[in-house]
């Protein structure tokens, strides 16, 4: 499906509700925004999806939220936002771009590595020291994060 994606503008509404569908947490979310840059991916006006981007290291660029709006979930919008950060990170002179997600999240990691990322690291118990509530998904805890990396040169 096509989209638009751009940067979302600091005096535009932040779209809360799919940030939240990929982190839980209102504050780790609100930290991240106030480093990074937000961009929105959009169809005939409507916000689909958006993606947040931090510096975390020279060089190195990290996705901290991606997430598509539920009924645009599978039509290559997910797909379309990892593409664009890659050009934005080779635009921007990055050598690596990195992404943690759940040892649950099942689909993500198919994405990612489709996406041409590779695991580098397990940080293990992350999402029992960082977040209040216990996360289930695909009938497992998640507790682990698995993170990822993608070298552009
Ligand atoms: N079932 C199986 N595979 C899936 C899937 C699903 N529900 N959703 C995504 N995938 C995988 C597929 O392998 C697909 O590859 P293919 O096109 O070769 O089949 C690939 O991901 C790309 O799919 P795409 O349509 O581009 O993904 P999307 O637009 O649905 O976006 C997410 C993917 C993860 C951003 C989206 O599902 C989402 O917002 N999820 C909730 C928030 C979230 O978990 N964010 C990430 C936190 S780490």
């Amino acid at each position: 499906m096509d989209v638009e994606i751009r940067l979302l503008d600091p005096n535009e509404v932040l779209p809360i509700e799919l940030l939240l569908l990929a982190d839980p947490s209102e504050e780790i979310i609100s930290n991240y925004i106030s480093r990074g840059k937000c961009f929105i991916a959009t169809k005939n006006n409507e916000t689909v999806g958006v993606l947040v981007v931090i510096k975390t290291r020279p060089e190195t660029i990290e996705i901290v939220n991606i997430a598509v709006k539920e009924d645009f979930q599978g039509k290559g919008i997910g797909k379309k936002l990892i593409n664009f950060a890659i050009v934005y990170a080779r635009g921007q002179g990055e050598k690596t771009i990195e992404i943690g997600t759940g040892n649950s999240s099942i689909n993500q990691l198919l994405l990612y590595q489709k996406c041409g990322f590779r695991i580098v690291e397990v940080d293990h118990d992350f999402f029992i020291r960082h977040y209040k509530d216990e996360i289930y998904e695909n009938g497992i805890q998640c507790r682990d994060m698995i993170r990822l990396r993608l070298v552009l040169w």
